[in-house]
């Protein structure tokens, strides 16, 4: 039975996701700081803070201790803040850094360690459309997903060599508490600029982050943005 670890499955489209994982028979394990009491058959919880590299290398060997592997990561946990550039309180930025870049990092640098031993697995990364668009009002979360694509290419270039498979997605806007802030207006103009006038459900999300992540040819480094892009 294949295994996931799929980070911020509390709520949101982290908990989606390990829905339809565990749907199709996959093994889930979930990190997030809050897990509430959502425990359904194949899922394991723990309270993780993924910006906590120390919580996050016990709570993966407490996976990866009976010998079990992990074939995919999802980083997934993430936070979001719109603010004015000029008005943005250095703390939202460095919580932002915090928790999308470095919550991203800590996992990555872990799991990777344990898939490497494996000589194979597959991790994908959670980014935003923000970040090609450089959307206004967004300076810090837009910069704390670029660095999670810069994080993604590199990192596929130097663990493809042991058999892994790095990728991320981009997803625009979705119906979750993290966008609960935004208004109306401001989210139907950017689905507007992405070419998806009716917006897109977390069923939608899914399909398309795991298509990519499912997909046998993904291409290592290569990240896939919701909406009309070019492939980048
Ligand atoms: N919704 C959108 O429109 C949208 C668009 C583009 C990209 N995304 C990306 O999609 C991902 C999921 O977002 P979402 O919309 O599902 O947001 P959400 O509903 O707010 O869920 C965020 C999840 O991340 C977890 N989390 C936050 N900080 C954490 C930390 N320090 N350690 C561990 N877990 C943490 C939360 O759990 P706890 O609070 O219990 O820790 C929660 O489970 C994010 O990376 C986001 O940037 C979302």
């Amino acid at each position: 039975m294949p295994l996931a670890l799929i980070t911020g499955t509390s709520r949101g489209l982290g908990r989606a996701l390990a829905e339809r994982l565990l749907a199709q028979g996959w093994t889930v394990h979930g990190f997030s700081r809050q897990p509430d009491a959502w425990a359904p058959p194949g899922f394991v919880a723990q309270a993780v803070d993924v910006g906590d590299p120390v919580a996050v290398r016990s709570a993966v060997a407490a996976i990866t201790a009976g010998g079990a592997t992990i074939d995919l990561l999802i980083n997934n946990a993430g936070a979001a803040a719109m603010n004015a550039l000029l008005l943005t309180p250095p703390e939202v930025a460095a919580d932002l850094i915090r928790v999308n870049y470095l919550g991203t990092f800590h996992c990555l640098q872990t799991v990777g360690k344990a898939m490497v031993r494996a000589r194979r697995g597959r991790i994908i990364n959670v980014t935003t459309v923000a970040v090609p668009l450089a959307l206004e009002g967004e300076a810090a979360y837009v910069a704390s997903k670029a660095a999670v694509e810069a994080l993604t290419r590199v990192a596929a270039r130097e663990l493809a060599p042991q058999g892994l498979v790095i990728a991320a997605v981009g997803l625009g806007p979705v119906d979750t508490r993290l966008t609960k802030a935004v208004g109306a207006a401001p989210l139907a103009r950017l689905n507007q600029r992405i070419g998806r006038p009716a917006g897109t459900t977390i069923a939608e999300a899914v399909d398309f982050l795991l298509g990519h992540a499912l997909d046998p040819h993904l291409a290592n480094g290569s990240i896939h943005y919701l909406g009309d892009f070019p492939p980048a």
